[in-house]
């Protein structure tokens, strides 16, 4: 039977297709391509069509033999869905339900979902576990919140069955620099950093130096993007073995402040990255680090790469792109 991938053409879909595939899952990707890289789909069955369009999913879950589907799909701005709301509200909740509608149609009632930590808000008590209070801090926060009580209440009504993943901050890229992120359409810090290092941009901004952190800036737990595609073939095992509804953070356990990632950058790069101490961004936490010991007793996953992982296989892929 086959997986169908939404938002297959983004950063976390594309390596986690890419993955299934070596895994010899069989997968097709649907993506409207608004902001998916169809470069990045390296050859996998592809329909480019819009999770908004319940019929079109419904058509594509028949046409494929779909039996679960891995939800991507979404806008991830944070600040962009406090300028431009309603295109969140529209594309990432009213998407989800489209979605859910077009699967039940098709009788497919398996989805792994791509939740975020960013749910969580400003933590009120580290490490963060999933049964920490849910505080989104803007509106692109509040639709994955919501998206998850969407899925949550399919289950309820009509026997979808569910794996929710939180991730905490991904970063890095394919350890053979095939695939990476898009440095032009994300305000990440990680590939802002190596768009400085890489003098293709002015000096990375600091965004505060004066938070109750070791070196007074911010402080974040980076997990590898290969260890999120392998969290979620394990997700997708626990639906295959009838395991049950969860929801789970996916984080290393283990927090990294902005400086040493700037440290750790120059490191593996052997260049000094140019950067400036400014004001802390609104909402912005102070610390923010998972309890990811959840995710390792019920699927039996966790984080295997580190900051030094992360920074080196972000360093080739940008190279590359850039160069
Ligand atoms: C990381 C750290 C910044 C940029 C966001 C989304 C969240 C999730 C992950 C999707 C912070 C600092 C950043 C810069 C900086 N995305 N920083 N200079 O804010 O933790 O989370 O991405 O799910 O929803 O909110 O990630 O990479 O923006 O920031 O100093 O130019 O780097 O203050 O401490 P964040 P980030």
């Amino acid at each position: 039977m086959t997986i169908l991938v939404t938002g297959g053409a983004g950063y976390i879909g594309s390596h986690t297709v890419r993955l299934l595939r070596s895994l010899d899952r069989d997968v097709v990707v649907m993506d409207s391509l608004v902001r998916g890289n169809v470069a990045s789909l390296l050859g996998a069955p592809f329909e480019q069509a819009d999770i908004c369009d319940s019929e079109a999913v419904t058509d594509i879950c028949r046409r494929h033999k779909v039996d679960t589907v891995v939800h991507f799909a979404a806008y991830k701005s944070a600040g962009e869905s406090m300028t431009n709301p309603g295109v969140y509200w529209h594309n990432n909740v009213f998407g989800t339900t489209q979605l859910v509608e077009g699967m039940l149609a098709a009788n497919v009632k398996k989805i792994v979902f791509s939740s975020s930590a960013a749910v969580y808000g400003n933590p009120v008590s580290l490490p963060i576990t999933e049964d920490s209070p849910i505080t989104p801090e803007n509106v692109y926060a509040e639709t994955k919140a919501v998206m998850e009580r969407v899925i949550s209440w399919y289950g309820v009504t009509h026997g979808l069955r569910w794996v929710s993943l939180r991730y905490f901050n991904a970063a890095g890229a394919s350890d053979d620099g095939v695939l990476g992120e898009d440095w032009s359409i994300t305000t990440n810090l990680m590939p802002l950093v190596m768009k400085a290092a890489l003098g293709a941009s002015g000096p990375i901004q600091v965004l505060g130096n004066d938070y109750p952190t070791p070196d007074g800036t911010g402080v974040r737990d980076y997990i590898h993007v290969e260890d999120l595609a392998t969290a979620h073939v394990a997700a997708l095992d626990h639906l295959d073995r009838d395991g049950a509804n969860i929801t789970l953070n996916l984080g290393t356990g283990h927090g990294c402040s902005v400086l040493e990632v700037l440290r750790a950058v120059e490191a593996v790069s052997g260049k000094a990255v140019p950067h400036e101490i400014v004001s802390r961004r609104a909402g912005d936490p102070a610390i923010v680090y998972a309890d990811a010991s959840l995710a390792e007793r019920t699927l039996g996953w966790k984080a295997t790469r580190g900051l030094t992982d992360i920074v080196s296989s972000a360093y080739t892929w940008h190279r590359s792109q850039f160069a």
